[in-house]
């Protein structure tokens, strides 16, 4: 009896030790399986919602003192990681950018199928490659910007003569310096897509068609009640998606418009293109295999294909120039040195061109330090995972979203000495770019989705920088106050921009 009850228990404690053991060992795997990044603990069903604040890029930015470079949050049911430093973003964008590049789209971007024709937006498909490669070659390339010179350089002189105007009047109340900008880069993105100037500021079709892609990327941007709640998405309490459908309707209205004119153009021509082709052309000419890309592009997505790069292109370099412009006017010194440099290299009576550039470094500078503070798109575009992935130690779960913040990483004190204070010089002979290779300066991304056109914005931006404040001198208007403190507050939408929009009084040149 005593042998049989020793066998026995004997016999049940090697079964209870194997049981605990294979179930710790379980636990274990599924413990590491499920380790994802540290993060603030989350309300039931909202999640951390409030940990993001009204200004996301800032309330993200916050979390990484206490839960360091990579933070987990849950978004009502979107789990998400937040990147908040250089040494995160490169191990992202160089060890796993192809597992997380498709694109995440939040409920008011997925309704009417827009995302689905969209570059910017769309997931990583042949799709995206397709419309990737046309506007590489067709628009992007060095050949083609290298053709487009006089192109930007007449846009940048019919804005100069805009604001001639306006300082013969007597503009001593200052004028709103986007209102000019913003009209220029659109002409600058029309002229090099359908051959037209679209816009002055004074024209009723500027203000529509500055207010709906203004409108629509805000609606993008905001925090939206329907992710928490996706079965309340029908109500749209928060009328984003109303709001973005009207913003989209009228924006692809006005860009359907250009393509309409054009067919009907070709058609008196035998459909055929005339002997200037420009960006519309290839697209409506385009013939894919059919089979991994498209055979035609159709007319909506040709209009969405427009009308993302109108968008992408000119709110984020008309807001650049503003900040660069209220950072300068703040800092009188930067402002002194500029303007000598360009008096130096241009000369008094001349214009500046395009060719000046190379040799003008601190205007180079102003404008990638102005990129660092103000990334004009604070969170990248948020990126999605398309597989399970390990990223640095953490197990992340597909379909995770991800927020690459460039705003807070351009900000990082572990990345730059006196991160917050604007000083072009730190640039001057640096080899840091924002070309996607240094990891703490990524206002354009980085990776596979990068900036298509960064190229052309290295062009842009200092040749519309640089002629405003050559061809004037800027004061702040006397109603700013009188600290002449501009507010350098900003808003949060897809890009952000200010939210005061900066107004200066321009004055002849004295030298
Ligand atoms: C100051 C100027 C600009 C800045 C700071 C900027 C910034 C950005 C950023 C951060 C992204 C997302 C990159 C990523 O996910 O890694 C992006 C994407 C994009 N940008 Fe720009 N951009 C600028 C100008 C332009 C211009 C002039 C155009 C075209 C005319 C343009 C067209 C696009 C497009 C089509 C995408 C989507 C790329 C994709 O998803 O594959 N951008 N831009």
């Amino acid at each position: 009896m005593s042998m049989e009850w020793n066998y026995n228990y004997v016999l049940w404690s090697i079964l209870i030790s194997l049981m605990s053991l294979i179930w710790h060992l379980r636990r274990k795997n599924s413990c590491r399986s499920s380790k994802l990044p540290p993060g603030p603990r989350g309300w039931p069903v909202i999640g951390n919602i409030f940990d993001i604040g009204t200004l996301p890029h800032r309330g993200l930015a916050a979390l990484k003192q206490k839960y360091g470079p990579v933070v987990w949050l849950n978004l009502g049911p979107v789990k998400t990681m937040v990147i908040l430093s250089a040494g995160a973003a490169e191990e992202f964008f160089k060890n796993h950018d192809l597992s997380f590049a498709d694109r995440f789209n939040n409920h008011s971007m997925r309704s009417h199928d827009f995302y689905k024709s969209s570059m910017a937006l769309g997931p990583y498909s042949s799709y995206w490659r397709t419309l990737k490669r046309i506007c590489t070659v067709q628009l992007f390339s060095n050949r083609r910007i290298n053709e487009t010179v006089l192109i930007r350089q007449k846009c940048v002189d019919m804005m100069l003569s805009w604001i001639e105007k306006e300082v013969e009047k007597g503009a001593s109340d200052g004028i709103e310096v986007i209102k000019f900008v913003f009209p220029t880069a659109f002409n600058l993105i029309g002229n090099l897509t359908v051959s037209r100037d679209l816009m002055d500021p004074y024209s009723d079709m500027a203000s529509e068609f500055y207010m709906a892609l203004s409108g629509i990327a805000e609606c993008l941007g905001r925090p939206n009640i329907s992710d928490l709640f996706p079965w309340l998405g029908w109500l749209d309490l928060q009328r984003l998606r109303t709001r973005r459908d009207r913003y989209l309707d009228i924006a692809i209205q006005i860009v359907s418009g250009f393509v309409n004119e054009r067919v009907q153009q070709r058609q008196q021509n035998q459909g055929r293109a005339t002997e200037h082709k420009d960006f519309l052309d290839v697209v409506l000419d385009f013939e894919g295999n059919g089979k991994d890309e498209p055979a035609k592009l159709s007319h909506l997505q040709i209009s969405i294909f427009l009308m993302e790069m109108f968008m992408a292109g000119t709110e984020t370099t008309s807001s650049t120039t503003e900040w660069a412009m209220s950072e300068l006017l703040q800092n009188p010194e930067s402002m002194k040195k500029i303007k000598a440099e360009l008096l130096r290299v241009v000369g008094a009576n001349n214009k500046l061109t395009e060719s000046h550039i190379h040799n003008l470094p601190y205007l180079q500078a102003t404008i990638e330090e102005t990129l660092r503070l103000h990334a004009p798109v604070p969170l990248v575009l948020p990126r999605k995972a398309i597989q399970d992935t390990e990223f640095l130690g953490y197990k992340i779960p597909k379909d995770t979203q991800v927020l690459v913040n460039a705003w807070a990483i351009g900000r990082d004190e572990e990345s730059w000495e006196d991160a917050l204070c604007f000083k072009p010089e730190r640039f001057l002979g640096s080899s840091i770019a924002y070309k996607g290779q240094n990891f703490e300066f990524i206002p354009f991304g980085a990776g596979r989705r990068i900036c298509p056109g960064l190229l052309l914005s290295h062009r842009m931006l200092p040749l519309i920088l640089g002629s405003l404040l050559h061809s004037f001198d800027w004061e702040l208007s006397e109603n700013v106050g009188c600290e002449m403190k501009i507010d350098m507050r900003e808003t949060f939408g897809l890009t952000a921009k200010k939210l005061e929009s900066l107004k200066a009084v321009p004055k002849p040149m004295t030298t």
